[in-house]
């Protein structure tokens, strides 16, 4: 079967390079398109991106010359990682034009219309592009710290009701993209301050955990107070948790529901699916960025040191890689799904 031809919207960036090398060589699409600003334009995708993978940019990928989106354009499919300044309006341009948009960014994810999927916890909420107006669609993922909030709570909100979360992050820099924070103010040091992040755990796990029904998603009824920190870490945002529940369960009721957790996505062999999608660690000093957030693709999420909470009922660890389950790897999760399950059959 022919590959489908797809793009990469902000592909000189942070996520755009994650995109890359997970897409060099995938079996169900082709990386036709490159794109970024004017300042990229025209330039060889190696001239413009200031690459800081850890392999070498792939070699028919280095030569292709970096368009905007305003360019002819092959794809059908486009996975953006492009600047929140900019990414409503082009997302929004392309999808009318007929193109399929599955993005990182922050501007359509609370539209009411426009899904914040995750195959493995609510892949019905995909059902909401059947009432999008434009001729192609647009689906988010999640903001990266809420996107390990949302794996880890999904099956304990199922059957113990979350009532109230209090969750603290400690995110790593390639958060903020490239250049990112200055090294001055990160070395050594903790901000306590990433600007509209708190805001955004705040709101985007309610609908993440919705019902969706009736055409519409009903958000969850719980509240969520988030203090949001960027650390001296490259990769992998860590957060620690305490949750109160409705149905209050043991440690043990809580360690089996999230160590038992299988989603019917992982039966369709999906190249992105990670083995287990939850794993649990059993040791006080996991999980840990360094030494876990890599494994499993960068596709797990990590939960460790269940306890009981003295406050509210339990408190976790939950840690997860942040460019690649947190944008680049889910996105292209969702695309997978997408695929397999015919839902992209709107762009041919
Ligand atoms: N980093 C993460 O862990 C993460 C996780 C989840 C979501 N996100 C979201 O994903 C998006 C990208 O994040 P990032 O960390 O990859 O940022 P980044 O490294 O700053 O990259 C931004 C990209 O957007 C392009 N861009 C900037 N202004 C543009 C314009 N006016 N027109 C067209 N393209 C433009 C840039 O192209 P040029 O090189 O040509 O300037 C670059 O390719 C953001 O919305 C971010 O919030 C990031």
């Amino acid at each position: 079967m022919s590959k489908i031809k797809v793009g990469v919207l902000g592909a000189t960036g942070t996520v755009g390079q994650k995109f890359i090398t997970i897409l060099k060589d995938h079996p169900f699409f082709e990386l036709t398109d490159l794109v970024a600003s004017d300042r990229s334009k025209g330039k060889t995708y190696k001239e413009a991106t200031s690459w800081k993978q850890d392999s070498d940019i792939p070699e028919k990928i280095a030569s292709m010359t970096v368009k905007t989106y305003q360019d002819q354009l092959e794809a059908k499919l486009f996975f953006s990682g492009l600047d929140s300044s900019v990414a409503g309006e082009v997302e929004t341009y392309l999808a009318e034009k007929g193109c399929g948009i599955i993005s990182n960014s922050k501007n359509h994810r609370m539209d009411d219309n426009v899904p914040i999927a995750i195959p493995e916890i609510n892949s019905e909420h995909l059902n909401l592009i059947n009432d999008q107006k434009t001729k192609g669609f647009i689906v988010t993922n999640s903001n990266c710290s809420t996107m390990f909030l949302a794996i880890a709570l999904a099956p304990l909100h199922k059957k113990f009701i979350i009532e109230k979360l209090i969750v603290s992050t400690m995110q790593a820099v390639s958060g903020a993209g490239y250049p990112g924070v200055p090294s001055l103010d990160i070395l050594g040091n903790v901000v306590p301050y990433i600007g509209d992040e708190e805001e955004k755990v705040e709101t985007e796990l309610n609908k993440m955990l919705g019902e969706y029904k009736n055409g519409k998603i009903i958000n969850a009824d719980f509240i969520v107070s988030a203090h949001c920190n960027r650390v001296p870490v490259i990769d992998g945002h860590t957060e620690t948790l305490s949750i109160k529940f409705k149905n209050k369960p043991s440690v043990a009721d809580v360690k089996k529901t999230l160590q038992d957790f299988r989603a019917e996505s992982q039966n369709l062999d999906l190249p992105m699916s990670p083995e287990k999608v939850i794993r649990v660690l059993e040791e006080d000093n996991r999980p840990q960025p360094r030494l876990d957030a890599n494994k499993d693709k960068g596709m797990s999420t990590f939960v460790g040191r269940i306890r009981e909470c003295k406050i509210f009922d339990i408190k976790m660890v939950v840690m997860g890689h942040n460019t690649i389950r947190g944008a680049a790897g889910a996105a292209v999760l969702n695309a997978e799904y997408m695929y397999k399950k015919g839902l992209l059959s709107k762009l041919n």
